[in-house]
C-alpha cells in the first residue's frame, strides 16, 4: 500500500475528529520584513510544509475526473503582506498563448475566505458570501479576482499580487505574494492542468484550511464549522432509510456526488445543507432536496457519515 494511502487510512480510522484533521489547517510563519518571491529563497525553510490534497472538481459535468493532486503549500507573513508558495507535480508545462483558443495554461488559485459566521461554499463562492482570489497563469500576470460562485470570476480592484514561478523537472514551484484586501479566516486552493484542457470547473480543488498562527488555535469563528458531527453507522442507517442515494448516488446524476464530500467540505456546511437545503443552492442544480423533518442529532449523525472518506 502506498504510504500517502496508509496515511489517510490511519488518519479516518481515528474516532470522531475532535478538531479539523491536520490537513485542515496551515500553521503560517510570521517574519520581520516582507516574504520572498523566490521560490528556492531560504526562507521559506521557516514555513511548516503541509501536503494537501485537491480533489477533481466533480459537481459540474466535464470535470476532470481522475486522481487527487497533491500540493504542498507553505505560508509567510510580514511586512503586512501574505506570500503563499504552491509546489506540486505536472507533467507537461502549459503555458499561456492568448491567440491560442484551444490550449489551456496551467494554473494556480489561493481562495480566501472572508470572516464571517461560517464558511462560504468551497466552489468560488455563494451569492452572498463572495470568496477573493489570486489567479496565477503559468506565462500570465498574476490577478486578483472576486468570485460569487462557478463560472462568476470578475476581476477585484486594487493592486494584484506578485508572483514568481519556476519550472523544476517534477513540476511547478510558485510563490504568489499581496495584501490580502478583506480579514480572512481560511485559505483554500485550487489547480488546473493545461495538458487536459484545465480550464473554468475543470479543476481541482481543496478543502478550506484554517490559517493559524504557530502555536495558535482554531479561530473561535471556525470551532463550530468543524465541530465533528455524531455517530457516522447510525448516519449511514439514515441515508440508506431516507432514501438519499436516489438523488446522491453515484449515477443518479439528480444531485452531486456525495462520495467526496467529507474530502472537501467541513461539518458545518454539510449540516446546513441537509437542514435548509433551499439556503444555498449547488450551482448547476434544481432546488428538488426535499427538507427533511429531522431532529438535531440525525442531521448530526449525517453529517459524520458524509464526513467519513469512502473506502
Ligand atoms: C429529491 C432528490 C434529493 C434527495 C432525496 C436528497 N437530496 Fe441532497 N441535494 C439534492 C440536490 C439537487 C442538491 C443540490 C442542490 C442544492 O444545493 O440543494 C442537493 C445537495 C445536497 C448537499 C450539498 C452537496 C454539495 O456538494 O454541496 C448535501 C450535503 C445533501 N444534499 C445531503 C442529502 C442527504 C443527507 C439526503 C438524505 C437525507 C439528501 N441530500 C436527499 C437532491 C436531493
Amino acid at each position: 500500500m502506498r504510504p500517502a494511502l496508509l496515511g489517510l487510512l490511519l488518519l479516518f480510522a481515528a474516532p470522531a475528529w475532535s478538531a479539523p484533521p491536520p490537513e485542515r489547517i496551515i500553521r503560517v510563519a510570521e517574519m520581520h520584513g516582507l516574504p520572498p518571491l523566490d521560490p528556492v529563497a531560504a526562507a521559506w525553510a521557516k514555513a511548516p510544509a503541509v501536503t494537501l490534497q485537491l480533489h477533481p472538481q466533480s459537481t459540474v459535468a466535464g470535470g476532470p475526473g481522475g486522481a487527487t493532486l497533491p500540493v504542498e503549500a507553505r505560508i509567510l507573513r510580514g511586512g503586512g503582506q501574505l506570500a503563499v508558495r504552491l509546489a506540486w507535480a505536472d507533467t507537461g508545462e502549459n503555458l499561456l498563448d492568448a491567440r491560442a483558443t484551444d490550449r489551456f495554461a496551467d494554473a494556480v488559485a489561493v481562495q480566501f475566505a472572508p470572516v464571517g459566521a461560517t464558511l462560504p461554499y468551497i466552489g468560488m463562492g455563494e451569492p452572498k458570501k463572495p470568496v477573493r482570489l489570486w489567479l496565477w497563469r503559468a506565462g500570465g500576470k498574476p490577478e486578483r479576482l472576486t468570485a460569487t460562485g462557478f463560472g462568476s470570476l470578475s476581476k477585484q480592484g486594487g493592486a494584484p499580487p506578485e508572483a514568481q514561478s519556476r519550472r523544476t523537472a517534477a513540476g511547478w514551484e510558485v510563490v504568489l505574494r499581496g495584501k490580502p484586501d478583506v480579514p480572512f479566516t481560511a485559505l483554500a486552493f485550487a489547480a488546473w492542468d493545461g495538458a487536459e484542457d484545465g480550464r473554468a470547473g475543470r479543476k481541482r480543488l481543496s478543502a478550506w484550511q484554517a490559517l493559524i498562527k504557530p502555536g495558535g488555535r482554531l479561530p473561535a469563528g471556525l470551532r463550530e464549522e468543524a465541530r465533528p458531527g455524531g455517530d457516522a453507522a447510525r448516519g449511514e442507517r439514515l441515508y440508506a432509510e431516507l432514501g438519499c442515494a436516489a438523488c446522491h448516488g453515484p449515477q443518479a446524476g439528480l444531485a452531486p456526488d456525495l462520495t467526496n464530500a467529507g474530502n472537501i467540505h467541513w461539518p458545518g456546511y454539510l449540516r446546513r445543507a441537509i437542514r435548509e437545503p433551499a439556503a444555498f443552492l449547488v450551482p448547476g442544480y434544481a432546488a428538488i432536496m426535499p427538507a427533511f423533518s429531522l431532529r438535531p442529532e440525525e442531521i448530526e449523525n449525517l453529517a459524520a457519515y458524509l464526513m467519513k472518506p469512502s473506502p
